[in-house]
C-alpha cells in the first residue's frame, strides 16, 4: 500500500519525506491555513521536499475558473502536482476536462458509492473516500472502501483510491486489507505504526544486553 502524509507543515513533510515510507503528500484548504503563507507559497515549497505526487486543491466556484486556477497549480510543478476537486458537478466536469488535458486529478470529499462511480466515470485519477468523518457519524467507513474496490474491480477502472480523513493506524490496515491503492495519513498517526509496546520492551532487553558484552570487551 502507498502512503502520502496529509499535510502541509514543511517540517512534517521533510520529516516524513526522509523515511522511506513515504511517497506523496495531500493538502486541503484548512491544512493550508494552518501554514500562514499563500497556497502558491506553500505548494511552492513541498515540491522541493518531496519527490512524488502533491495533491493541491482548487479554492474556488464554477467550471471556469476551476479549470484556470487548476492549470496555474498544475504550472507550479507539472511532474508532480495533483489537482484536487471537490465533489460537486463542476469539480466532476473540471476532472472529466483535465482528464483529456493529461493533468492529473483527486476527486475529494467522497462519501458514498454513488460519488465514487460518477468520479471513476470522469476518469479522476485519484479519489478521495473520508473514513473518520463518516465513523464521525456512525456509519462504517471500511465497509465503504470495500465496496468502492468492488465497483472499481468491476468496471476495471483505473482510478487509485486514497483513503482519506484517516484518524489511526488500524483504519490503515483495514484499507490495506480490502486492496485500497494508498492511505493519506496525518504525520502523527504514520510516525506512530512504528511503536509497539514489544518492540519496546525488546530494544530494552537488547541494549542491557549490549552493554553486558561491552562489559566483556573491555576486561
Ligand atoms: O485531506 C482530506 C482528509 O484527509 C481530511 O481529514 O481529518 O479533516 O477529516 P480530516
Amino acid at each position: 500500500m502507498i502512503l502520502f502524509v496529509d499535510t502541509a507543515n514543511f517540517d512534517e513533510i521533510s520529516e516524513a519525506a526522509s523515511w522511506g515510507f513515504v511517497k506523496g503528500v495531500t493538502t486541503n484548504p484548512s491544512l493550508i491555513a494552518k501554514e500562514n503563507l499563500t497556497q502558491k507559497e506553500i505548494i511552492t515549497k513541498i515540491t522541493k521536499l518531496i519527490d512524488g505526487p502533491i495533491s493541491a486543491e482548487v479554492t474556488v466556484n464554477g467550471y471556469d475558473n476551476m479549470l484556470k486556477q487548476a492549470k496555474e497549480l498544475f504550472s507550479i510543478d507539472p511532474k508532480h502536482i495533483v489537482i484536487k476537486l471537490p465533489m460537486t458537478i463542476d469539480g466532476l466536469r473540471t476532472c472529466k476536462k483535465l482528464h483529456e488535458l493529461k493533468i492529473p486529478t483527486n476527486v475529494t470529499l467522497c462519501f458514498s458509492e454513488s460519488q465514487a462511480l460518477i468520479a471513476m466515470e470522469n476518469n479522476a485519477t485519484y479519489l478521495s473516500p473520508f473514513l473518520g468523518r463518516l465513523d464521525d457519524i456512525g456509519q462504517n467507513s471500511i465497509e465503504l472502501i470495500e465496496k468502492i474496490m468492488c465497483i472499481k474491480k468491476q468496471y476495471n477502472y483505473d482510478t487509485k483510491i486514497i483513503c482519506a480523513s484517516i484518524r489511526n493506524a488500524n483504519h490503515i490496515v483495514k484499507c490495506a486489507l480490502t486492496g485500497a491503492d494508498i492511505a493519506t495519513v496525518p504525520f502523527k498517526v504514520l510516525k506512530g505504526m512504528v511503536n509497539h509496546s514489544l518492540t519496546d520492551i525488546g530494544l530494552k532487553q537488547f541494549d542491557e544486553a549490549i552493554e553486558k558484552t561491552a562489559k566483556l570487551a573491555k576486561k
